[in-house]
């Protein structure tokens, strides 16, 4: 472990890495000076200095040698000869084989023409993330374009925290700037823990998983590629039938398990009738770094500044006035319930979770993040991905006024707003 602020160099053998955590306050700059290396599956460039931001937690890896230089503080660096890399590319080999045989089969045949379906589950800090990044950024670099499908509605790598969302992979994932936040399929659930309302966050699922079918069955290029799908770390109780449900719903035919003996079991064992279906456990890395409840707090904080405000601050969102009466703002499900003394003898309180109850502009609105849906009528608002998002800065409850942040200018793509429990602090 080293906690220097010189420019220094660190040469690395064949098959090892350097894991870095940059410091907490300032950027760290690192660059390659010769041989080959990449960043969780994308090669960095020779000799250009890159700049990593506070926080990040990366390796640098390299199958045939070379020397880094770094520049800056770091919380901690070293050197790891022990990587699960080759397991890892090995699987990567194996689904090259599969998006190839499915390119070559005839585009009638909806069976085969289909490529892999790769979905990856584990513990939270199991490097599942990861995984799916180096899976998506390898197969990118052989030109494929396969779908990212990202569910884990905790962190988001595709877009802010309590969505879900997909987008092709066009390009091997930059180590710094992650997925272009080009028009990806985004869904809303609004809170960042599924068991808020697990029947929306399967809805919205499937919702998804519909949308991306159709989108196949239309483009055999992408087909063909097929999709890595990552998962949240919850893996007990609910979030194991949760785990069952995705892979239910999207087809998948190779389960991952980064770093898990029994969850791998389990799941062996009630996919043992679908023989199409291939579980792997994969070992985790001892890179893999454990965040706490308040890292992954800020997180999503950092996930909410950044689309409005860009990595470095290179956006400039913009700030407008709505009068109450020209936004209807939904939420899904909650809603006031019934007490058990109002309903006829025997009868449950039950609130349907997928109810959509229109609530009123009001100051409890402040500092939430809410979704702008691509719904045309308000009962397609569940059904509906969204176009965005705005953030409320400010509610006028005497001139009905609402004050909002959003990315562009103008009036919003659409009247249907949606609340869930989003919170965010500008800070
Ligand atoms: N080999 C590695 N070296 C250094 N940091 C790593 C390595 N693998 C993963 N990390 C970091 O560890 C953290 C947790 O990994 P992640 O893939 O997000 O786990 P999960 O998605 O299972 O919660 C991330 O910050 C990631 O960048
Ligand atoms: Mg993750």
């Amino acid at each position: 472990m080293a906690s220097s602020s010189a420019i220094r160099q660190v040469k690395l053998e064949k098959e090892c890495e350097l894991r870095v955590e940059v410091s907490e306050n300032a950027p760290l700059r690192l660059r390659l000076l010769n041989g080959t290396a990449e960043i969780f599956g994308t090669e960095i460039p020779p000799e250009i200095w890159l700049s990593f931001p506070p926080r990040l937690k990366f390796a640098v890896f390299t199958w045939y040698g070379a020397t880094i230089e770094m520049d800056g503080i770091t919380e901690t660096d070293y050197t790891a000869d022990e990587t699960p890399m080759i397991s890892y590319v090995n699987v990567h080999a194996v689904l090259e084989g599969r998006r190839n045989r499915a390119k070559a089969s005839s585009s009638g045949d909806a069976e085969a023409s289909q490529g892999p379906r790769v979905i990856v589950v584990g513990p939270v800090d199991s490097g599942k993330s990861t995984l799916s990044r180096m899976l998506l950024s390898w197969s990118a670099k052989q030109g494929w374009k396969p779908t990212f499908v990202d569910l884990d509605i905790g962190q988001g790598s595709i877009t802010i925290p309590g969505c879900i969302a997909a987008t092709p992979i066009e390009m091997p994932i930059d180590p710094v700037d992650g997925i272009p936040l080009e028009m990806p399929l985004v869904y809303f659930y609004g809170h960042t823990t599924p068991s808020v309302n697990v029947e929306l966050y399967k809805v919205l699922v499937k919702e998804l998983a519909r949308t991306l079918e159709r989108q196949f069955s239309g483009n055999a290029e992408s087909r063909a590629a097929g999709m890595v799908i990552n998962t949240m770390g919850w893996i007990e109780g609910v979030g194991y039938e949760l785990i069952l449900h995705a892979i239910d719903t999207f087809n998948a035919n190779v389960v991952l398990v980064s770093g898990q003996e029994k969850l791998c079991s389990m799941l062996k064992d009630v996919l043992k009738n679908k023989p199409n279906v291939d579980v792997v456990k994969l070992q985790k890395s001892g890179g893999v770094v454990s965040r706490g409840a308040k890292f992954r707090q800020k997180a999503r904080s950092y996930r909410i500044r950044e689309y409005f405000y860009g990595l470095s601050n290179d956006l400039a969102p913009y700030s407008n006035v709505s009068n109450f009466t020209d936004l209807f703002v939904y939420r899904i499900g909650g809603g006031p319930q019934a007490p058990r003394s109002a309903l006829p003898i025997g009868a449950e309180p039950a609130a349907d979770p997928l109810r959509l109850v229109r609530v009123n502009i009001n100051r409890d609105m402040l500092h939430l993040v809410l979704a702008v849906s691509f719904a045309k009528e308000a009962d397609q608002i569940v059904s509906s991905n969204v176009a965005g998002f705005i953030y409320v800065t400010d509610i006028d409850i005497q001139r009905e006024k609402i004050t909002y942040l959003a990315p562009s200018a103008g009036e919003l793509p659409s009247r249907f707003l949606i609340v869930g429990t989003l919170t965010w602090l500008e800070s």
